[in-house]
């Protein structure tokens, strides 16, 4: 234990998504997951969705850090989450009967998280039919929730604890300017006293779990334990650095994260930004490297093998479809560009790429793998992310350079040396664009098969 007056050495590592979400970083997260102490949540809520596999049976977690299914671990959830009880008991259910021990024992919850009702899924709908260009949100109720947060009408894990009669009028307040919007909509008016009760419930059951995080962080922090937090949702789709409009409703880059899992830059050990060999996007918005696909309303049109596009081809290889929505995602070459654009919001030590195996298989189907290394924008090159698109209604166009072929993988490799040469290329392309070294390669689907260079 540190005295007073003694430096605290950081502990804490940061594992973010670098472009548009679904990177795995699951995966990098349950690596540093094996030997911490505390897991941590800090932002975003069931819209988030992350497989972990734990006796052999694959469980979808959306609010619950994957870290829970080491013994050893103690989980958080963070005051950034925005929490739906509903979700949050199915998961501890879930991950009860595949045998994970002590899960209500060893999952503690930050009181100041707010709390997802069924009215904020609700308004999630019925703010996406009021849009002309829809963002193709999740519709858990993820903004809505933040927005009555901002509005200081928000409900908290904290009121899970009232008396059921004092948790309906807090209800009551929170929904009185939404009831209008309903009634206007032929929406039924929200059941305050219905939801109390509903509500009130859940309490019993997580009141147990409820904490004051500062406190508990405090001492894993003091103590020097190791802390990782799992990072949701990504770069491009964070509030204020993303794609506005096109984004989620948290900021869920580096210092949101801390936030949201109370901690400060003190604590930071490092920082893991995790992106995939190509890219995914689901919901609206720009893609620069996005490769045409028959995809239209979220659904894949029928086509023959023979008339798959690229953005189809990328996608069956590589599985793309959501954990949380079962959407078919978006799928483009990787974004060197938009990667070494990420560094201010996300301060990053070490790049994980996965998939690289998956790029391989590519490479040798279509001839090439490609990796956009500037941009055409407004009649000029340039070598950022532009954060005026919205405004010009112009995508920048990727400048490609190629690497010929592709390459094969055994998963079972584990060092830098075994990979073939056009993946050390496409690695080492990777690097000199982006500035950042590629410190974990991921080369197939199970947690282990990794390879992590010394850096
Ligand atoms: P919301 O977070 O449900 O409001 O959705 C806003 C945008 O973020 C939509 O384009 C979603 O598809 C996207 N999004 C939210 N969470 C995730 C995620 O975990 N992975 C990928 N995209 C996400």
């Amino acid at each position: 234990m540190a005295n007073k007056f003694e430096p605290l050495i950081p502990t804490a590592v940061i594992v973010n998504g670098g472009a548009w979400g679904d990177e795995g970083k699951g995966k990098i997260a349950s690596r540093e997951a094996k030997y911490a102490d505390l897991v941590i949540r800090a932002t975003g809520g069931a819209n988030a969705g992350h497989t972990v596999v734990f006796n052999g049976k694959k469980l979808g977690l959306h609010l619950i850090p994957g870290g829970i299914v080491y013994p050893q671990t103690t989980a958080l959830i963070g005051q950034g989450v925005v929490l739906d009880p509903d979700s949050l008991l199915k998961e501890i259910d879930d991950l009860e009967n595949a045998g994970v021990k002590d899960v209500e024992g060893r999952l503690k919850i930050s009181g100041r998280a707010h709390l997802v009702f069924p009215y904020h899924k609700d308004k999630d709908q019925l703010e996406e039919k009021y849009k002309d260009n829809p963002i193709g949100t999740t519709k858990r109720g993820i903004g809505p929730a933040y927005e009555d947060k901002d509005a200081r009408v928000g409900l908290r894990v904290y009121d899970l604890l009232l008396p059921a009669k004092e948790l309906e009028a807090k209800i009551v307040v929170a929904t009185r300017m939404l009831n209008q919007l309903f009634k206007i909509d032929g929406i039924t008016e929200v059941d305050a006293h219905h939801l109390a009760e509903l509500y009130h419930e859940y309490g019993k059951r997580i009141w147990q779990m409820v904490v004051n995080a500062d406190i508990l962080v405090e001492e894993f922090v003091r103590a020097r334990k190791k802390i990782v937090v799992e990072g949701a949702q990504a770069y491009r789709l964070d509030k204020d650095w993303g794609d506005y409009p096109n984004v989620t409703s948290s900021n869920c880059v580096t210092p949101g994260a801390l936030i949201g899992a109370h901690l400060n830059q003190y604590d930071v050990e490092r920082v893991i930004t995790v992106v995939k060999a190509y890219f995914s996007r689901v919901g609206e918005g720009p893609f620069p490297t996005e490769q045409l696909a028959h995809i239209k309303n979220d659904k894949v049109l029928k086509y023959k093998p023979e008339e798959a596009y690229v953005g189809d081809i990328i996608r069956e290889a590589g599985g793309e479809y959501g954990v949380s929505t079962g959407r078919p995602r978006r799928c483009g070459w990787f974004d060197a560009v938009l990667v070494k654009s990420s560094k201010r919001a996300l301060g990053t030590d070490y790049l994980c790429i996965n998939h690289v195996d998956t790029l391989g298989i590519l490479g040798k189907k279509l001839g090439s793998v490609k990796v956009c290394v500037k941009y055409h924008y407004q009649g000029k090159i340039i070598e950022y992310y532009p954060d005026d698109i919205e405004l010009t209604g112009e995508v920048p166009q990727p400048i490609y350079e190629e690497i010929e072929g592709g390459w094969d993988i055994s998963s079972t490799a584990r060092s830098y040396d075994e990979l073939p040469d056009n993946a050390k290329r496409f690695i080492e392309l990777v690097e000199s664009v982006t500035e950042m070294p590629v410190k974990f390669i991921g080369v197939g689907p199970a947690n282990d098969d990794l390879i992590v260079r010394n850096m």
